[in-house]
């Protein structure tokens, strides 16, 4: 059974396609079989990541891990459900292609558009990097505007939501996990982050997810994506780049913490391991 895990947030910027990229190298380094799918099709951050990380392995004649890619096609027809059947037809043949993958990992673009509601449905874990903004919140629940108490949930919350309720109307065994994850915390603003992180521990029991610890703001997240490399490909007497400081060791705790976090079938990766 293929574990599908969806990079989802309908805030552009909030760090989908670079979790995207560390989530599969991880699971590639524990020896799983993965597939990747990136349904940003305009910016295409993910595939534009991997197609980096072929050219530095081509050029420096480094062995270094890949997953199965599968495109989808987007359609431009007129009518616009022949349109969406057609993307509909088109995301189910590039699921079949990846049947035979331990976990295909879907990187979706920072809209509400008909494939990512689609991802969401077909997803067993969703994962939503969040940056520690109150401004980014808004999309997952509304705040009070005087007592700053959780309103209710917003446009994202409710698209999971839907994706949740369809997904149990179908009869597929299982529900959706979905873990939200900060992103970029900064070292510094310790009084936002603590009433950032108060807001989304309320938050997380009425709307349903669970919260994994995040990724501190780190340069080197944008340093790696020219080369192609993760966190996870540094370190070690033959890394390609050396593994410098403090920060970057802790990042890799971190990229750790959020696979234990997601809790994945274990079975999946210990026969791939
Ligand atoms: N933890 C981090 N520390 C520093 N920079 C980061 C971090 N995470 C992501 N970035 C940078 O933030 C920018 C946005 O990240 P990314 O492209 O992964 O977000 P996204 O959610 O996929 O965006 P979009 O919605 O546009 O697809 C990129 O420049 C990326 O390098
Ligand atoms: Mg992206």
């Amino acid at each position: 059974m293929t574990h599908v895990i969806v990079l989802g947030n309908e805030k552009g910027g909030s760090g989908k396609s670079t979790a995207a990229m560390h989530v599969i190298v991880a699971l590639l380094k524990s020896g799983c079989k993965v597939g990747a799918v990136d349904l940003d099709l305009r910016q295409r951050s993910l595939s534009r990541y991997l197609e980096n990380r072929k050219k530095f392995s081509e050029i420096n004649d480094k062995a270094l891990e890949f997953p199965i890619i599968v495109e989808v096609e987007p359609s431009n027809l007129d009518s616009r459900e022949e349109s969406k059947r057609r993307e509909t037809e088109n995301f189910q043949t590039a699921l079949l292609g990846l049947e035979a993958c331990d976990f295909v990992v879907i990187d979706c673009p920072g809209a509400n558009t008909h494939l990512a509601r689609l991802a969401h449905l077909h997803a067993d874990t969703i994962v939503t990097p969040l940056n520690d903004s109150f401004v980014d919140f808004d999309l997952l629940a509304r705040l009070h505007p005087e007592t700053g108490r959780v309103a209710g949930p917003s446009l994202y919350a409710e698209m999971v939501w839907e994706a949740r309720k369809r997904r149990a109307m179908t009869g597929v065994a299982g529900g959706i996990d979905w873990v939200v994850m900060r992103n970029r915390l900064s070292a510094t603003r310790a009084r936002n982050k603590k009433k950032m992180g108060d807001k989304l521990e309320d938050l997380a029991g009425r709307i349903g997810f669970r919260l994994a610890r995040g990724f501190g703001d780190r340069v080197i997240y944008r340093e790696l994506f020219p080369m192609g490399l993760t966190l996870l490909d540094l370190g070690g007497r033959d890394s390609p780049v050396r593994l410098s400081t403090m920060s970057h060791i802790t990042a890799r705790i971190e990229i750790r913490s959020l696979i234990a976090t997601l809790n994945l079938p274990q079975a999946a990766i210990s026969e791939a391991a």
